[in-house]
């Protein structure tokens, strides 16, 4: 039998974000809306499609540069090998690996709100047993849009679009956090991750 999905908020006024019946985030309702315009969506699948074209190593130079610029990524991400042994760090490239393929996800949901929120809530989730402030996802944001730039993937408008698309995407994740912290508190499970080790995104 499929999953009930509880139609309450999708037919009501509100736009709260945690339904009040089913106590969980609702898919369509309360979220930042992604409003690009076809010009915007174009530059940006245009120039992640050049961004594929590397295939994963394009993800893990940018990585590598995040985690060269700022010393919390190699707390955070838990890396202990030394500047010159970064590519061939196995938690590196998984995490390299990871991020391609969500952004990629991001990328190719541009159109549906719905799938843009519900890979948001995963990459929420992923990241609530760590301590990954806000900060460190702008970081990635502009070393990876500086990074296209730099490789003449896009041009100012096409980074402008990312910009924009992005600042949307984590102003999103900064409330899919803050309402998942608040959906558990309500309605506490021991499924649930425990109240120590909720996400820390900002
Ligand atoms: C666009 C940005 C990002 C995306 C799409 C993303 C996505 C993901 C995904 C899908 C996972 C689960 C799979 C895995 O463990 O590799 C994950 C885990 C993780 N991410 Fe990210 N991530 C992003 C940025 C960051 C940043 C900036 C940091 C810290 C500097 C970070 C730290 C971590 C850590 C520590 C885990 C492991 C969590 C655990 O094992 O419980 N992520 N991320």
């Amino acid at each position: 039998m499929g999953a009930t999905i509880c139609h309450y908020l999708i037919g009501s006024e509100s736009n709260e974000g945690i339904c009040p019946i089913c106590n969980k985030i609702c898919p369509i309702k309360g979220k930042e809306k992604v409003n690009l315009t076809d010009k915007e969506k174009q530059l940006i699948s245009e120039s992640w499609n050049s961004f594929k074209e590397g295939g994963n190593e394009n993800a893990l130079e940018v990585l590598i540069i995040c985690i060269k610029k700022s010393a919390s990524y190699k707390r955070d991400l838990g890396i202990i090998k030394e500047e010159g042994e970064l590519k061939s760090d196995s938690r590196v490239k998984s995490h390299a690996d990871s991020v391609m393929q969500f952004v990629n996800t991001l990328v190719e949901s541009i159109n549906n709100q719905e799938k843009i929120q519900n890979t948001l809530t995963q990459i929420s989730n992923y990241h609530q047993q760590t301590q990954i402030p806000i900060s460190s996802l702008i970081i990635y944001k502009d070393t990876m849009i500086d990074f296209m730039l730099e490789k003449k993937m896009t041009a100012k408008e096409g980074s402008k679009a990312w910009h924009h698309f992005l600042d949307k995407l984590l102003d999103s994740l900064k409330k899919v956090a803050k309402e998942t912290q608040t959906s558990e508190s309500r309605q506490p499970s021991t499924s649930q991750i425990s109240a120590s080790s909720k996400s820390n995104i900002k």
